[in-house]
């Protein structure tokens, strides 16, 4: 499938809010968690090519439930684990709340796997029954790159994600 099935909006809400149909049409059904991972990254950074620099799940390990290892991603190489707390995507882990850092340089104990990411957002995800599985971290080369937008857009994406 080389098309996609809703051309991408000029308007950026407008763009996530069509995503989450896209989303959730192509994962109905499916059983793997790994391959609604990989399919909502590729719909991501297809659409969102210029900004999206690195974009990938870090999933809460069954056995560490107090770390987070890296599951799906498009991107440079990734660091592997992250305990809770500890980065960007642990601190989120830790809150279960989105996190928008536009300069990661100015984020105490910011985790640089690619010194070119300036900017970051991470998204918490949750299955059905409302626990914490995994964060959406997606990283700019450009610094401020995410705004609240993003921040509602994602996580209406990663909602979509784990429905149906
Ligand atoms: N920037 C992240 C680490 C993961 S990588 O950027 C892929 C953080 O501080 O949580």
């Amino acid at each position: 499938m080389s098309e996609r099935a809703i051309p991408l909006s000029d308007d950026k809400a407008t763009r996530y809010s069509d995503l989450v149909v896209e989303v959730a049409a192509v994962v109905a059904g499916e059983t793997s968690r790994t391959a609604r991972y990989a399919t909502t990254i590729s719909l991501l950074v297809s659409a969102f090519d210029d900004r999206f620099f690195w974009c990938g799940f870090y999933e809460v390990d069954p056995l560490k439930p107090e770390e987070l290892v890296v599951g799906p991603y498009q991107g440079t190489l990734g660091c592997l684990r992250i305990p809770f707390g500890k980065g960007v995507c642990g601190v989120c882990a830790s809150r279960r709340k989105t996190i928008i850092v536009p300069d990661v340089h100015a984020f105490p104990g910011h985790i640089a796997c690619d010194s070119r990411s300036n900017s970051e957002i991470v998204v918490p995800v949750f299955d059905r029954s409302g626990r914490l599985i995994a964060v959406l971290d997606v990283d700019s080369t450009k610094f401020a790159a995410f705004d609240e937008i993003d921040a509602r857009g994602l996580e209406r994406i990663c909602s979509a994600m784990m429905s149906g």
